[in-house]
C-alpha cells in the first residue's frame, strides 16, 4: 500500500483533486502511477493527491498528499485516506482547502446526471471559480453549460478540458482545436454509445438484452443506469458537445432528437444483421443554413459504410469537412476500456501543464 509523500527534491509536486473515484478515477490513479517516471523526465513534476470526494465516503483531504496507484479497490484507496486524512463538510470546503493546500486542478469524474448535468455543474463552477482548473469525463455539465463554464475559466485565467466525454482518449475536440484549424467542418457522423453496440452484438449473437447489458457492465462500459446508455441519452449528451464543439453548434441535448435501441424487438436487430446491414446507434449532426441540426437515432449501416467498425466497444466517427474530404478515426477495443478514458483526463492534464509551461517560461513549473 503506497504512503503519504512528498514530492523529492528535484520535483515540484502536482496536487490534484479528485471529485468522484470509481471505475474512471481508479484507472486514472494507477495510469498516474504508472507514468509517474514520463512526467519527472517530461515535466519534472510528481503527481499527488490532495484529495478524493464520493458520495458514499464524503470529502476526504490528505494535507501533504497520497501518491497514486497501488491500492486494490477504491474501498481500500478511502478507507487509507479516512484514517490519514481530514475531512471537509461539503464541496465548497474540500474545493478551498485542497486549493489552500497547493491543488491545481480538479479531476471531475461522478456519475452521468442527463437531466441537467447537476450537481457536477455546480462543482464544476465552484472549482473553476476558485481558480482550479478542471478536467472531466462527465458529460452532463458540457452538454448543459459549456458556454457559461467556459467564460468563468476564461475569467479566473484557467482551464477547462473534457476530451474524455466523448470517445475516451481519441482526440477530437483537441483534433478540432490545434491540429485542424480552420479546415471547414461542416458534419460528422458516428457510433458514439459503446454500451448500445455491445448490446446490439450481443443480440446478435443470440444473447437476451439483460445478458447483453451485464455484458457491457462487466467491461466497466455501461453507465450506473445502463438506460442512459439504451435510450439514447449518453449518445445525446456527446453529439451535443461534438455539435457544439466541431460545427460551433449552440445546442442543449433537448435540442438533439433522440430515439434509443431499448425498443427495438430482438428479432429485428438479429434479422438486419443476418441480411448485411447491422443496426447501430447512430449519431449525426450537420449545418443546415445558420443552424446545427443533431440526431441520436438506430441505423442500419450499409456494407461499405466506415462506421461498421463499430463491433463491440469499437467507437467510430466521421469527419466531413471542406478542406480535408471526410476524415474517419476508430477507437478499437481495449482491455480494460475503462483505460482509454483514463488515458483522455490524463492527455487533457498534461496538455495543462504544456500551456502552463509556456506561458511561464523563466519558472520550471
Ligand atoms: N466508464 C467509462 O468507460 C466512461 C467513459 C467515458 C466517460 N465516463 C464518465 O466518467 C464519469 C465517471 O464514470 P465511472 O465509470 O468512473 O463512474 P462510477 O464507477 O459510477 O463512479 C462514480 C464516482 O462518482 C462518485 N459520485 C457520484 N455522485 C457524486 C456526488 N454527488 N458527489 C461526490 N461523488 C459522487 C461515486 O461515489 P459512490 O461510489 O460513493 O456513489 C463514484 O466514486 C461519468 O460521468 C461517466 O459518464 C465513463
Amino acid at each position: 500500500m503506497p504512503s503519504p509523500s512528498c514530492a523529492p527534491a528535484d520535483l515540484s509536486p502536482l496536487y490534484l483533486l479528485l471529485l468522484g473515484c470509481g471505475r474512471v478515477g481508479m484507472e486514472l490513479l494507477d495510469l498516474l502511477a504508472a507514468r509517474r517516471d514520463w512526467l519527472a523526465a517530461e515535466l519534472r513534476l510528481q503527481p499527488l493527491i490532495s484529495g478524493i470526494a464520493t458520495r458514499s465516503y464524503g470529502y476526504l483531504l490528505h494535507p501533504r498528499g497520497l501518491e497514486p496507484g497501488g491500492f486494490a479497490s477504491a474501498e481500500e484507496l478511502l478507507d487509507e485516506l479516512k484514517q490519514t486524512g481530514a475531512r471537509a463538510a461539503d464541496v465548497e470546503e474540500f474545493i478551498l482547502q485542497g486549493r489552500a493546500a497547493g491543488a491545481s486542478a480538479l479531476i471531475e469524474l461522478t456519475t452521468l446526471n442527463p437531466h441537467n448535468g447537476e450537481p457536477a455543474l455546480t462543482h464544476i463552477s465552484t472549482a473553476l471559480q476558485a481558480g482550479l482548473h478542471v478536467v472531466t469525463a462527465n458529460k452532463g455539465p458540457l452538454a448543459y453549460a459549456q458556454p457559461e463554464l467556459q467564460a468563468l475559466a476564461r475569467q479566473r485565467q484557467v482551464q477547462l478540458r473534457f476530451e474524455a466525454t466523448v470517445i475516451d482518449g481519441l482526440p477530437l475536440i483537441n483534433l478540432a482545436q490545434f491540429t485542424l484549424p480552420g479546415v471547414g467542418l461542416h458534419a460528422f457522423r458516428a457510433v458514439l454509445n459503446a454500451t448500445s453496440s455491445i448490446v446490439l452484438s450481443g443480440i446478435e449473437q443470440g444473447l437476451q438484452m439483460t445478458e447483453a447489458i451485464e455484458q457491457a457492465r462487466r467491461l466497466g462500459i455501461a453507465e450506473a443506469d445502463p438506460w442512459y446508455d439504451l435510450d439514447g441519452w449518453d449518445a445525446v449528451m456527446k453529439t451535443t458537445i461534438l455539435a457544439n464543439n466541431l460545427l460551433d453548434g449552440r445546442l442543449t441535448p433537448v435540442m438533439v432528437e433522440r430515439e434509443g435501441i431499448g425498443e427495438i424487438p430482438p428479432a429485428e436487430i438479429r434479422a438486419a444483421a443476418a441480411a448485411g446491414t447491422p443496426i447501430r446507434l447512430l449519431s449525426q449532426a450537420y449545418r443546415q443554413g445558420e443552424l446545427v441540426v443533431a440526431q441520436v437515432r438506430p441505423s442500419k449501416l450499409a456494407d461499405n459504410d466506415i462506421l461498421r467498425y463499430a463491433q463491440g466497444a469499437t467507437s467510430v466517427i466521421s469527419l466531413q469537412t471542406e478542406a480535408m474530404g471526410t476524415l474517419s478515426l476508430v477507437e478499437h477495443a481495449h482491455e480494460p476500456a475503462v483505460l482509454q478514458t483514463a488515458y483522455g483526463i490524463f492527455s487533457d492534464l498534461v496538455t495543462i501543464l504544456l500551456q502552463r509551461r509556456a506561458s511561464t517560461p523563466h519558472v520550471a513549473q
